[in-house]
């Protein structure tokens, strides 16, 4: 059950997209119910400025399937307001039936290490509810709660975490 990270390009779209309708419906469904199916929609539309900005990954198998994507970008997410030093993790997902084997932590590390390496030194992340023991797991501490805007008029609850890398 070997995988590999790589970037990613605008040819990633269709891939990136079944990884997200794949991923997100399952496994944030215990976290928020049935708030999810009002923005399923918007939430797992492949994002094309990130898949073109060579600072977004994907985990690929052996067999070249897609089973992991994240990256970075020093545009916060919403508004694209930047702060020096400062960076925002994008996008996380992992394939259902290839959580908790090290994917989302292999892409993190990858995105550490090209963040610091552009100079970044804290990364922050807006964490779904179901994705806040895992970025404690990486070393992030929440502090604050917050209604994450989804476009449309809609929002989820979410977790502002932050460390420094
Ligand atoms: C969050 C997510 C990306 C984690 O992906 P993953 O590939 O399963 O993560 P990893 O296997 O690298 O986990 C690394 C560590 O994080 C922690 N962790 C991961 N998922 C966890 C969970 N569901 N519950 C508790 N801890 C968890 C564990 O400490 C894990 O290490 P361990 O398995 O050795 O104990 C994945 O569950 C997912 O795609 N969730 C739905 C989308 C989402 O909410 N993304 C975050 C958006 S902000």
């Amino acid at each position: 059950m070997s995988f590999a990270a790589r970037v990613t390009g605008p040819e990633d779209a269709r891939a990136v997209g079944e990884l997200l309708r794949a991923s997100y419906p399952v496994l944030m469904r215990a976290a928020y119910g049935e708030a999810l199916s009002a923005v399923i929609e918007i939430i797992t539309r492949p994002n094309p400025a990130l898949l073109e900005s060579g600072t977004f990954y994907a985990a690929e198998s052996g067999e070249g399937q897609m089973v992991g994507i994240g990256g970075w970008s020093r545009e916060r997410p919403g508004d694209a307001r930047m702060e020096p030093g400062l960076a925002h993790l994008r996008h996380f997902a992992t394939h259902p039936d290839w959580c908790r084997r090290g994917v989302g932590r292999l892409i993190y590390e990858v995105c550490e290490t090209r963040a610091r390496e552009s100079g970044i030194g804290v990364l922050e992340c807006c964490s779904s509810l179901n994705g806040e023991a895992f970025y404690a797991a990486l070393g992030f501490e929440p502090f604050e709660r917050i209604d994450v805007p989804m476009g449309e008029g809609r929002s989820l609850a979410g977790v502002l975490m932050r460390r420094r890398i």
